[in-house]
């Protein structure tokens, strides 16, 4: 990503030097790039211009207040799966009238708290939630917007545990049965059915799994509209990927060009188109800095034992996720030919707490490694585990930076927590 680049040999966020960050705040430390940020969103909302499209930023990839603030600024919606997740939208200001609300298990209270802040819709996941919802909305004397998230059954071609749009998976609603459950919500008066959803899956990098769930969803809203229940609109879920090493993805304008080709082809341009991007708008917008405590030579491998950990980046753990790692003071290109194969690896007690491996580095005791595509699921899914406080997030704006979350402190780890007398 340009905005993480080496200047004069160190590698920097913007203008800003990693080492000075380090060297302020600590490790691990999360560091975000503004300008990646609001390059990200213009590469969705360039595809969009002259379309009816509204983007709704899938939160759960990076919900730091600073990070949604940017976005709602740039003017997107929100993707929540979760009342905390509606709060955080609502503490930065955004318009509820852009939220799309999805997930397999939302509860009254979620329900109620979205109904009374006014979101786009409810993306509704089974029969037994569609039911609950209805009864929530008419309690509280309103009528609920609602898509059904439809399971279109195809194969984003991604990791199976990222890839959601196959018929096995707890998502959504199989596409066959999908038409008598529109005429249940059309049947219920505090329903107002006005959307089809879908999301096949995370990571995606190419346009015919969208595609083929496209063709299948317009045959569903072709259908619907002969039993006289009229979609506004669209959603196509969040899942373009990223570059974590050599991947090339598809662009927001590929997916949007092909979209609006096959829209015209049936006359239907009128449909608005929702997307719910994650990982595309943060994903590579953000690093994990974190040094060397020790090396350690064994007869099968070489460690480097860092203080980030399974804790901060769950992905490689979880999912085998690969993650770039650079040196901070040397590029990749300067490293001596006798470096060595290291896998890095994190102080927590299990073998699973591991960054990277088999990474050909240079490493001295106290050096500078930057966790590459941080931006994404890495601060949303960090835990405290080992008691470890979470890292501070720091948000570099050209050549300036703010603490946009502090580091967590010792005692805020067990405040609140009781012996008995
Ligand atoms: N919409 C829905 C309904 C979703 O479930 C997701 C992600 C998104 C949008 C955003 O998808 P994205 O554009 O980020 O691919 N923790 C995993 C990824 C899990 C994705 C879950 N759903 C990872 O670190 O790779």
């Amino acid at each position: 990503a340009p905005h993480f680049a080496f200047k004069n040999q160190v590698l920097h966020a913007e203008d800003v030097p990693l080492a000075a960050l380090a060297q302020e705040f600590g490790t691990p430390l999360y560091v975000y790039s503004r300008k990646a940020l609001q390059d990200a969103w213009q590469a969705y909302s360039t595809a969009a211009e002259g379309r009816n499209v509204l983007v709704c930023f899938g939160m759960k990839a990076n919900s730091n207040l600073a990070v949604l603030n940017e976005f709602r600024q740039l003017g997107s919606g929100f993707d929540i799966v979760s009342g905390g997740e509606l709060a955080r939208v609502l503490a930065v200001g955004g318009d509820p009238g852009k939220v799309v609300f999805s997930g397999v298990g939302k509860q009254e209270w979620e329900m109620q708290a979205a109904l009374q802040a006014g979101v786009k819709c409810f993306n509704v996941e089974s029969e037994a939630e569609l039911e609950r919802l209805a009864q929530v909305a008419a309690q509280m004397g309103k009528v609920a917007p609602v898509s059904l998230r439809v399971n279109p059954d195809v194969d984003a071609h991604t990791h199976p545990y990222i890839s959601t749009g196959l018929k096995e998976n707890k998502f959504g609603i199989a596409i066959e049965t999908a038409p008598e459950v529109y005429k249940r919500a059309a049947q219920l008066s505090s329903l107002n059915v006005v959307g089809v959803d879908c999301h096949i899956g995370s990571q995606i990098t190419e346009v015919d799994p969208y595609l083929d769930a496209l063709e299948k969803l317009l045959d569903l809203i072709s259908a619907l509209a002969g039993d006289g229940i009229h979609i506004k609109h669209l959603d196509l879920g969040g899942g373009i990927g990223i570059r974590y090493t050599d991947e090339t993805p598809l662009t927001p304008k590929m997916l949007l060009d092909n979209v609006f080709e096959r829209l015209q082809a049936r006359g239907l341009e009128h449909l608005q188109i929702v997307l719910e991007p994650g990982r595309s708008l943060v994903g590579n917008s953000g690093v994990l800095l974190t040094s060397v405590q020790y090396l350690k030579h064994t007869e099968a491998k070489n460690f480097a034992i860092v203080d980030a950990a399974m804790n901060d980046l769950l992905r490689p753990t979880l999912y085998d996720a690969w993650h770039s790692v650079e040196q901070v003071a040397q590029p990749a290109g300067q490293r001596p030919a006798d470096a060595k194969t290291y896998d890095v690896v994190g102080p927590i007690c299990e073998s699973g707490d591991w960054l990277a491996r088999d990474r050909q580095l240079d490493l001295r005791q106290g050096d500078l490694l930057a966790i590459m595509s941080a931006g994404a699921y890495a601060f949303t899914m960090a835990s405290q585990y080992n008691t470890r406080p979470r890292p501070a997030e720091i948000m570099v704006d050209g050549g300036s930076y703010q603490v946009v979350r502090p580091r967590e402190t010792l005692e805020s780890l067990f405040a609140d927590e009781k012996v008995l007398p």
